[in-house]
């Protein structure tokens, strides 16, 4: 089980920093939000429109708020997170937009009362991803969308068989495997729109920066969380030592395995 309040605190604590620090969030957030464009209502039909909400759930700092503003023009927009400091900081940002404290498994939203869900980077920080799934269809009206990335197993691969050779315990972050994600999508009751897996990887000169990147952007205390005792400068150097031998010409490799997911809920 995830320590949700952890993970809470640790991403409020990172608010101020995620943006500079979250390039390769920000660079998925920004594909996921193309698929967001085919989905949007006709403008000419203002009933549709009235009645159109778009929910960004882990919204963050807000990020992709204004770009789902500028994809659904009539819609309302709402931002809803786990993280009491997040929503401080978007709704400082951008306090145009409505916001709600939720948590992705357990919605404090109507059934069938949003039209389109928006999540990026968010939902890997949940106990179940199928729970994910049926909460999020509860939620969306008949017809509505899940647009959806989330981490699967093999991110962070080069650290952890780096530290493996160290010690055997946990110090990255566990995934849901890519079999168990689309396991759950074939037995929930969406219709499967687009589902794709890809790699990301994004290179750092050295360990401390790689390390104090996922630090910055709220991911970093999680994933020690569970690691509660001390590592050795032995420890450390060896570690280090192990993680060189993955040093590719532009640095060592941060790699984040990525789903993609659209879906549709049946009329
Ligand atoms: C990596 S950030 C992504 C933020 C934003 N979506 C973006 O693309 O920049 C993950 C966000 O998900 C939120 N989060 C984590 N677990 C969550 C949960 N169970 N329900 C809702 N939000 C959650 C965190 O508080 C954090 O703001």
């Amino acid at each position: 089980m995830l320590d949700k309040q952890a993970v809470a605190k640790s991403f409020g604590k990172a608010a101020h920093e995620y943006d500079e620090y979250a390039r390769i969030q920000h660079r998925i957030a920004d594909a996921l939000l193309k698929k967001c464009e085919p989905l949007a209502p006709d403008e000419s039909n203002s009933d549709l429109c009235n009645h159109h909400t778009v929910l960004d759930l882990g919204c963050g700092t807000g990020y992709c708020l204004p770009k789902l503003r500028q994809c659904f023009k009539s819609s309302t927009i709402k931002g809803a997170d786990l993280s009491e400091g997040m929503l401080a900081y978007a709704k400082q940002t951008y306090p145009m937009f409505e916001y709600s404290i939720a948590d992705a498994e357990a919605l404090p939203f109507e059934h069938e009362s949003i039209s389109l869900i928006f999540s990026n980077f968010a939902v890997q920080w949940c106990d179940s991803f199928s729970q994910v799934l049926n909460e999020q269809y509860r939620v969306l009206k008949p017809g509505g969308h899940l647009v959806l990335s989330t981490l699967v197993e093999g991110t962070l691969r080069e650290l952890k068989q780096a530290w493996s050779k160290v010690d055997q315990r946990q110090h990255v972050n566990s995934f849901e495997t890519q079999q168990n994600v689309e396991q759950a999508i074939s037995e929930s009751c969406f219709e499967e729109i687009d589902v794709t897996f890809r790699d990301e990887v994004e290179f750092y000169p050295d360990i401390r920066s790689l390390t104090d990147s996922l630090k910055r952007i709220g991911a970093h205390n999680v994933t020690q969380g569970r690691n509660r005792s001390l590592t050795t400068p032995k420890q450390l150097k060896a570690f280090m030592q192990a993680f060189e031998e993955y040093r590719q010409e532009e640095g060592l490799p941060a790699r984040y395995h990525v789903a993609s997911i659209v879906l549709r809920k049946p009329n």
